[in-house]
């Protein structure tokens, strides 16, 4: 998203469009249209955070002969960088300032030391949007201080309609909590990801810190660069060496430097939505052509824990000092594991998230389920430190 700072337009639209209550309805008709998306934070930092909302723009009616077949609404959207803020300082804001409590939200300054931090990690909440619910709901009672999607937000990133229900399921969460997202497959490179989010660096990957913790972000999916579907074969190679595959050496050769330069960070959590070992027998091999490319970067810097999404369960692999953990039980159908790997630890078709305790020590991952229950505990070591171990229960 470019920044805009429209505090005003925001106020006469809202005075214009009521504020109905939002409601989770994938065939929506012109009155259950949202009125206001948001507000939501992003781009946190020790002394500023983005406060972003959306404004309703009209809406752009399909007919098919007399019959609508399609009601598309559009957006303005709005963020405002707040600046000269304290670490590690809770505040509040309102978007509004109307007396009600739609426009109001509050945030936690990160830290500037390595001092224990919760964040919660989900992935894959593109369709069952109940389960998404219930996992957003426990998300909120952990008050994390930030979260990370590990993608495939929504089933289909070009539909406006799915993303106001992406909103309204997550309003709760959101509107307090930095919200930091992944490029799926089923985000499609779309215009609304870009609009809706306001990412650091390119978008597509970047990083960000917390006290002394890494998080990088990658971008598996890269720009529609994908051979067109009647190319075969060795026509459909070429296509990928001399079209797609710079745009991957490029992020490869950032990635490499970023690593480099942080190798004083305690510990490096690094996501994307594909899978590094998968257990779901059609996509190990596509697992394998992925690590090929991408090699031993991730064993090489020590990075802690890779997180990915896509292969709709849970998984945990280790190898060579790096734990691969999929999280992708955010509410799209759940895929059987059935190709476990020599890597995995655990694995199970489950919808679930993770919560994360990041601390002077060591960092505690649990994977639970929705109902609460735990399906595995990780201890993750803090980097450099000779003296720890992993350990699994
Ligand atoms: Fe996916």
């Amino acid at each position: 998203m470019h920044k805009k700072h429209i505090w005003l337009a925001a106020f006469l639209l809202l005075a214009v469009f009521p504020l109905p209550a939002c409601k989770i309805t994938p065939q929506k008709d012109a009155a259950t249209h949202p009125a206001l998306i948001g507000p939501y934070l992003q781009n946190m930092t020790p002394n500023s955070v983005v406060v972003a909302w959306a404004t309703p723009a009209g809406s752009t009616a399909v007919m098919a002969s007399d019959t609508l077949v399609k009601h598309v609404d559009r957006y303005e959207y709005h963020s405002t960088l707040l600046t000269g803020l304290q670490p590690d300082t809770e505040y509040s804001y309102d978007i509004l300032q109307d007396g009600t409590g739609r426009g109001k939200g509050t945030f936690h300054t990160y830290p500037r030391g390595p001092v224990p931090f919760h964040f919660c990690v989900l992935g894959d909440t593109r369709t069952g949007h109940d389960i998404h619910q219930q996992i957003v709901n426990r998300i909120i009672a952990e008050h994390p201080l930030f979260v990370v999607n590990t993608g495939d937000l929504v089933a289909n990133g070009n539909n406006i309609s799915l993303w106001e229900t992406f909103f309204c399921i997550n309003h709760d969460l959101i509107r307090n909590v930095p919200y930091y997202t992944v490029l799926g497959n089923h985000e499609n490179d779309a215009k609304n990801y870009y609009d809706f989010f306001d990412l650091p660096g390119n978008e597509r990957y970047y990083f960000f810190s917390v006290g002394d913790a890494l998080f990088v972000v990658l971008d598996m999916e890269g720009p529609d660069l994908r051979a067109p579907d009647f190319l075969k074969g060795g026509s459909r190679e070429l296509f990928w060496e001399q079209i797609s595959k710079s745009y991957f050496v490029k992020e490869k050769a950032w990635l490499e430097n970023l690593l480099s330069l942080n190798d004083d960070a305690g510990y490096i959590f690094v996501f994307f939505h594909p899978t590094w070992y998968s257990v779901k027998s059609s996509r190990v091999e596509e697992a394998a052509r992925r690590r090929a490319f991408w090699g031993d970067i991730f064993e090489r810097h020590q990075v802690s824990v890779v997180m990915n999404g896509h292969d709709h369960y849970y998984e945990h692999a280790f190898h060579d000092g790096t734990h691969y953990i999929v999280t992708a039980g955010g509410g799209a159908p759940l895929y059987n594991t059935d190709a476990l790997q020599p890597e995995t630890i655990k694995a199970e078709k489950v919808h679930h998230y993770l919560s994360i305790d990041v601390g002077d020590e060591q960092t505690l991952i649990r994977a639970i389920r929705t109902d609460g229950s735990l399906i595995e505990k990780i201890v993750i070591p803090r980097r450099n430190s000779p003296g720890n171990s992993a350990g699994f229960e």
